[in-house]
């Protein structure tokens, strides 16, 4: 079969853009962001880690206000050798694997320990850290797909191929993931990974995240975590106004806790990581019903989310150390520039983490999948005025 000369060109310009095989996806805008919108929403995105960017959605004052982390230049992203999976997809299996090992069937798996003796997103090939092919756009939707290799993680067996479609309605951001591991049972666990600050740093008395509210209806319970925010396989139930309760009462903060002892190091590292990191339970939840809302009086913006998955990981920031500058479309000149520590919240719908060497909490089936089946998730988040 022969190509004409135009046809190669575009294939190469596509795999360079990271575009893959579809000729018929446009190339990104000049400023190499893919973008989707609605009338109450815009959302922008680049093929490296499959991640938002940009999350533009109206204040209280009906302005635009970009709620999500992240940097101007797009090109930065593969660059920083720190960025924390900023608003991107974690893969093939999010979170810890403890101790870097776990079973299918009779044969233990080696992963690589990344993160002290555990494995972090899947070790250092983890997907929120590769570039994705686009293979669907229209201007309210935009696909992303992966395939990956057998082994290309260390420990993780089977030919996987996924895909995840953002798409938004209204003032709905909505995600959809599927996975189908093609030739071998392999464990998948996904997440999409966002950072909010609701008041995009802008708030001049506090760039901290603590003065947000965030109700977890249907979240009593946790999972208890060691010092190195690997769950311990107990199940905790929060009582009401102790720390990591935020089912009690709709109008909780994230730092309404903050006085009390044990909130420097709720989150381990042996008292150094103030805040949160870990897992919470949804349990009870209708169908559709909003399981988790983050809010802000200062920019009057309200985020909801409604999920299939069993759960969250609430991680508030703590290892942001200031270092990273804020996009041009956050902060205040001057005043708030930077992320600095405990400054957004990361709210990421997920399975148990770990769940695959924990039998007792029963979710390996939802978390080891062979070929023939097809791995799915779905979120949103539908954002409004408090
Ligand atoms: C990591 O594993 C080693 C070897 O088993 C052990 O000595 C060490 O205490 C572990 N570290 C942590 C933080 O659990
Ligand atoms: C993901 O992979 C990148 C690139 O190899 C690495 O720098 C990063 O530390 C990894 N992420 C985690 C959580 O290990
Ligand atoms: C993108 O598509 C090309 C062509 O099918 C393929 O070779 C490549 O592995 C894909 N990239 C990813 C990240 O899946
Ligand atoms: C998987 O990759 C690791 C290196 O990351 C290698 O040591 C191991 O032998 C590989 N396993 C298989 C089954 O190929």
């Amino acid at each position: 079969m022969k190509f004409s000369l135009p046809l190669l060109v575009a294939v190469a310009e596509a795999a360079v853009m990271g575009r893959g095989p579809g000729c018929d996806v446009p190339p990104p805008d000049k400023d190499g962001r893919y973008t989707i919108s609605a009338p109450g929403i815009k959302a922008q995105f680049i093929p490296y880690g499959a991640t938002l960017t940009n999350l533009f959605v109206k204040d209280k004052n009906g302005k635009d206000v970009d709620v999500v982390l992240g940097y101007d230049d797009v090109e930065y992203y593969p660059k920083d050798p720190g960025h924390p999976v900023y608003n991107a997809i974690p893969g093939r299996y999010a979170n810890r694997i403890g101790n870097g090992h776990y079973t299918i069937d009779g044969v233990t798996y080696e992963t690589e320990q990344n993160d002290g003796n555990n494995t972090l997103h899947s070790g250092t090939n983890n997907w929120s850290y590769r570039f994705w092919n686009v293979t669907a756009f229209s201007p309210d939707s935009i696909t992303f797909s992966i395939l990956d290799a057998s082994n290309s993680s260390k420990g993780m067996p089977g030919r996987v191929e996924s895909s995840v479609t953002y798409s938004v309605k209204g003032s709905t951001w909505k995600i959809q993931m599927t996975a189908k591991s093609l030739d071998q049972k392999t464990p998948l666990l996904l997440t999409q990974h966002t950072y909010f600050n609701l008041d995009a740093y802008r708030n001049p008395s506090t760039s901290k995240i603590w003065d947000h509210t965030l109700h977890l209806p249907y979240s009593k319970r946790y999972l208890e975590a060691d010092q190195g925010a690997l769950p311990t396989g107990k199940i905790l139930t929060a009582a009401p106004n102790s720390i990591n309760d935020f089912a009690s009462a709709s109008d909780l903060t994230v730092g309404h806790a903050r006085d009390q002892p044990g909130f420097e190091g709720n989150c381990g590292a042996d008292g150094a990581c103030e805040g949160y990191n870990g897992y919470w339970l949804i349990e009870g939840a209708p169908k559709d019903a909003v399981v988790v809302t983050l809010a802000s009086k200062f920019s009057g913006v309200k985020a909801e989310l409604r999920t299939d998955q069993p759960g969250v990981v609430l991680y508030s920031c703590n290892w942001m150390d200031g270092s990273a500058d804020l996009k041009s479309t956050q902060g205040i000149e001057g005043v708030n520039d930077k992320v600095i520590r405990s400054s957004c919240i990361a709210i990421e719908a997920q399975d148990y983490p770990d769940g695959i060497n924990h039998p007792e909490w029963k979710r390996t089936e939802a978390q080891i999948w062979g070929p023939g089946q097809t791995y799915k998730w779905e979120s949103s988040w539908t954002f409004g005025l408090v």
